[in-house]
């Protein structure tokens, strides 16, 4: 099974989500940071995964326009997504805003894996708008590895 792993991430936390789910998946395994560049064949997938980060309630546009250009692509292929974002509780609500009804619907798996705050890699206004919403002052990391075993068992099922 050839696996597509779309990414995007600010200070690391997706990135480092989407390298623990593809160091548990079965057969070949790529890992596409939207960053980097916008060129990837889904041609050549058999199901894909998409990780975003959530910030100030919205995805990172790199990764929503990702899902736009390959919204009818996307829509043929089992599919996952996963967003790293520090309000749990906004989950839902977050996911909702992240991708389109029908990416959502089609989605065999949709679910926050966590989220991590790194003080040291963040700029001055990012850290102040932590600083303010959250009270947040030291790094930390909450990733849910538990979720992303899920999702690698249900990607390996035969
Ligand atoms: C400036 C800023 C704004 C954020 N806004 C939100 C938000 O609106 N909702 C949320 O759930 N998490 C929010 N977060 C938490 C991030 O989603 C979380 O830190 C995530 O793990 C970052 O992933 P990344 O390291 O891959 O960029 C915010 C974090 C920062 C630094």
């Amino acid at each position: 099974m050839k696996t597509l792993i779309v990414y995007g991430s600010r200070y690391g936390c997706t990135q480092r989500c989407a390298g623990l789910l593809e160091a548990r998946l079965a057969g070949e395994v790529t890992l596409h940071n939207v960053s980097e560049s916008d060129e990837v064949d889904l041609d050549q997938f058999e199901q894909v995964v998409i990780g975003t980060p959530i910030y100030m309630g919205r995805i990172l546009p790199q990764v929503s326009r990702f899902c736009q250009q390959h919204h009818d692509q996307l829509l043929q292929k089992p599919l996952a997504v996963f967003v790293c974002c520090g309000f749990p509780d906004k989950a839902e609500a977050q996911l909702h805003s992240a991708f389109s009804q029908e990416l959502l619907a089609h989605a065999r798996f949709k679910d926050t894996f966590g989220y991590a705050l790194n003080f040291e890699k963040m700029s001055f206004l990012d850290r102040l708008i932590v600083r303010m919403v959250s009270k947040e002052k030291s790094s930390q990391s909450r990733i849910d590895e538990d979720k992303i075993n899920a999702l690698a068992a249900l990607m390996n099922e035969k």
